[in-house]
């Protein structure tokens, strides 16, 4: 039973992420979150929305015993707070970041909101995962961050050092972010460069629907470089198949101690136990005891909370509070520690704990009813780095797991393109035919007094073309739709929705 955010999913790939996870998933939890910025036409992403929500609402309805929980938040993932209440809340165990300020031409006259949404709003996310442990965080990055490279097709191999844009730019730094903190604290994460998404109700600033606007409207497209342009288009649907195939396989940590959820593979193995133990400590996090409340609350209040998270498990151990920044757990003996059989958990417990490299802090009801001040003290001292009496501390405050020069991260970043370049001229040729086909457009319309070839213009690039072979191989993943296929179904929706 997996938790999973969608950030940017009011957006075009990421509705039809969400789409595609209520069709493969039995149960679970999808949280959705998108600011909703009018950058293009605010009602196609209330559209899409819509089309969400009626798709759960069916899903609940066609299968009573359906167990997936959709939530959709209006906010923005720069927004601190919200980002860690909500990891907070849920607990996630896949990140899917999707939320960006997309475009090249647009970061030339508003580069703020690049650096709101595509830096600080990554560098939340990639906070939260630091300190609320997922799975997996996979991430949208973008063809854009080759620039203005020469060698065809491109590979993830090839150096991305010049972009051209500031969108560009965010999108590398991304990747550099998330690889350090991969590599830091051992959080598993995959950059996907996508290549020329296209589909229907997809985005208006794009050439295929700018196009179809315009002749619609009987003005004239521009076509750049007087047609010689070739770009690796991708039907949505293929990259929603890939984004889900390497949602499920995180690359592998080099560390296979548990240091959260990421190397959740060792921390038991049998998948149905997982499951059972995830309920019980969700429950265990809803019904906390009052000792745990009221310390949990003093973590919050002295700035602490932000590094533990509540109900954590390791192996088949649930423990009360885990800290994965310093590996410490706090274990709160309630009223049947005394109990033979529970005292000989805490003892299984503790020297298993310790085998594995965690220091286990424990302290009963009373000394938290009564001793609060000790107690915090005591684990500030754990956290802050300085070695306790008991010699119990570990490293500077802030300490990472990983040090530098240590092995590889887990990382990755893939292609993923249509795998196969078009020519922008034949792109328009079979755009026209499918909006003829579709009845967007009149039998008779006279194309060619509504396009003109132009030269390039600066900041494009005039080959687009995926290296994906990386993709295929790891995860089998080959896109299938070919573009008459996808551009008739861009057609043809666009024909129902706008009803021209
Ligand atoms: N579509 C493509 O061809 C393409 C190509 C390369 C990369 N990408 C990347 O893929 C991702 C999805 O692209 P898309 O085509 O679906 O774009 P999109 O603009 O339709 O979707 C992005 C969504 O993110 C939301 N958003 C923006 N800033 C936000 C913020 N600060 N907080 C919360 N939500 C925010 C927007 O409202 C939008 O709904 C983006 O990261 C984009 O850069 C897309």
């Amino acid at each position: 039973m997996k938790t999973i955010l969608v950030t940017g999913s009011a957006g075009f790939i990421g509705s039809n992420l969400v789409k595609r996870l209520f069709k493969d998933m039995q149960e679970g939890t999808i949280v959705g979150i998108d600011n909703m910025n009018a950058y293009y036409d605010v009602s196609l992403k209330e559209y899409r929305l819509k089309e969400l929500e009626t798709l759960h609402s069916q899903l609940t309805l066609n299968s009573p015993l359906s167990t997936i929980n959709y939530h959709f938040v209006k906010g923005s993932i720069a927004d601190r707070e919200l980002i860690n209440k909500l990891f907070e809340e849920y607990h996630f165990d896949i990140v899917v970041n999707l939320a960006a300020q997309a475009g090249v031409r647009y970061s030339i006259e508003n580069p703020d909101v690049y650096i709101e949404s595509n830096i600080i709003g990554f560098y939340n996310i990639l906070e939260a995962c630091r300190h609320h442990p997922v799975e997996h965080l996979v991430y949208a990055s973008s063809s854009s961050v080759y620039g203005g490279n020469k060698k065809i097709p491109f590979s993830t191999d090839d150096r991305v050092d010049n972009p051209v844009s500031l969108y560009a730019a965010t999108k590398k730094s991304n990747e550099l972010m998330a690889h350090c903190y991969s590599k830091l604290y051992n959080i598993p994460s995959t950059g996907l460069r996508f290549f020329t998404v296209y589909g229907p109700a997809g985005r208006p600033d794009m050439a295929y629907f700018g196009f179809t606007n315009k002749l619609l409207k009987g003005e004239t497209i521009q076509i750049f470089n007087y047609g010689n342009c070739r770009r690796d288009f991708t039907y949505v649907d293929d990259i929603v198949e890939g984004i889900v195939r390497v949602m499920k396989k995180a690359p592998a940590s080099p560390h296979p101690s548990p240091k959260g959820k990421g190397d959740r593979g060792v921390h038991t193995a049998d998948p149905m136990m997982y499951g059972k133990l995830k309920e019980r400590a969700e429950e265990m996090r809803k019904n906390p005891t009052e000792a745990e409340s009221v310390l949990w609350n003093a973590l919050r209040d002295n700035g602490l909370g932000v590094k533990f998270r509540q109900q954590h498990i390791i192996e088949d151990f649930i423990v009360d509070f885990y800290c994965n920044e310093y590996k410490v757990t706090v274990e709160i003996d309630g009223k049947y520690h005394d109990r033979p059989e529970q005292k000989k958990s805490d003892e299984e417990r503790t020297a298993r704990l310790n085998e594995l490299g965690y220091t286990e802090l424990r302290f009963t009801n009373e000394e938290v009813f009564h001793d609060l001040d000790n107690i915090l003290k005591k684990i500030k001292t754990f956290c802050s780095g300085t070695p306790s009496p008991s010699g119990e501390g570990r490293g500077e405050a802030g300490t990472p797991l990983l040090q530098e020069g240590s092995e590889e991260a887990p990382y990755a970043v893939y292609n993923i393109g249509g795998g196969q370049p078009e020519n922008l001229l034949d792109f328009v040729n079979i755009l026209q035919e499918e909006l003829l086909r579709a009845g967007v457009l009149p039998q008779d319309y006279d194309f060619d007094a509504h396009k003109q070839l132009v030269p390039m213009q600066p900041g494009d690039v005039p080959v687009t073309y995926a290296d994906s072979s990386a993709l295929e191989r790891d995860f089998g993943f080959t896109p299938k739709i070919t573009l008459r296929e996808g551009l008739r179904k861009f057609a043809e929706w666009y024909k129902e929705y706008y009803g021209s």
